[in-house]
């Protein structure tokens, strides 16, 4: 198990080092420790976490061609590693239900699959999160911050239609509302610190926009 553990690193290593979408090695490190920090707190199966820790980005559509043949390279890979048929289910679940769009929106079931989403989750928040969301929109071409939008509140749809976003625009839509999503004791205890980084950013953010002295 250990070894399996391993040996999926090396893989996932390999196949992210030079990824530059926000899922980079070093986010899927981030995760697998926490997943593990978790898991251990909240007596979980830290095979099944830490698998689909390490796992979980690879069907994402912004690494794999599709969702589809990125779930397919997942499945392949731990077929190849003489992991439980049962194990593979379970691992293969939690990426579907807590990374795959098609999955999206539907309820987590196991423990295991909490864990791995409040980890996922986690590294959405906080310093980190913060230094994600302004690299993501660098590369998508949004600006960190546009003045013309109401950010404060909600978008409008006609703004949406547009695809009209900014970096500060994401703590909004999806950053401040995770700590309300978390599924675990221990996750929603991490998350709490790391909401108030993004409150406290948010703030000195518009203060020094503002110019306020
Ligand atoms: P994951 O699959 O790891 O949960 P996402 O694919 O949703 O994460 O996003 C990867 C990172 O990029 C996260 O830190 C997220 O907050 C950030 N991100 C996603 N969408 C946007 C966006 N439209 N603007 C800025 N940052 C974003
Ligand atoms: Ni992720």
């Amino acid at each position: 198990m250990k070894e399996q553990i391993e040996v999926t690193n090396q893989y996932v290593r390999s196949l992210l080092l030079n990824e530059r979408t926000g899922h980079d090695w070093y986010h899927i490190e981030r995760v697998t420790k926490l997943a593990h920090y978790i898991a251990e707190r909240e007596g979980a199966n830290l095979f099944i976490v830490k698998m689909a820790a390490l796992l979980h980005d690879l069907a994402d559509d912004k690494v794999a061609s599709d969702e589809e043949s990125g779930l397919k390279q997942v499945e392949d890979w731990l077929k190849s590693q003489e992991i439980p048929f049962e194990d593979q289910q379970k691992i293969l679940s939690i990426i579907t239900t807590i990374s795959f769009k098609g999955g999206n929106g539907l309820p987590v079931e196991s423990l295991e699959a909490k864990v791995v989403q409040d980890a996922d989750r986690l590294d959405a928040l906080g310093a980190i999160g913060i230094a994600r969301t302004f690299v993501y929109a660098g590369a998508k071409g949004d600006p960190m911050y546009d003045p013309t939008i109401d950010v404060r509140d909600k978008m409008t749809k006609e703004e949406y239609r547009h695809g009209k976003s900014s970096a500060i625009h994401h703590f909004y839509e999806k950053l401040l509302k995770l700590r309300g999503l978390m599924n675990t004791k221990t996750g929603k205890q991490l998350a709490d610190e790391r909401h108030e980084q993004l409150e406290q950013f948010l703030k000195t953010f518009f203060q020094e926009w503002d110019v306020k002295f």
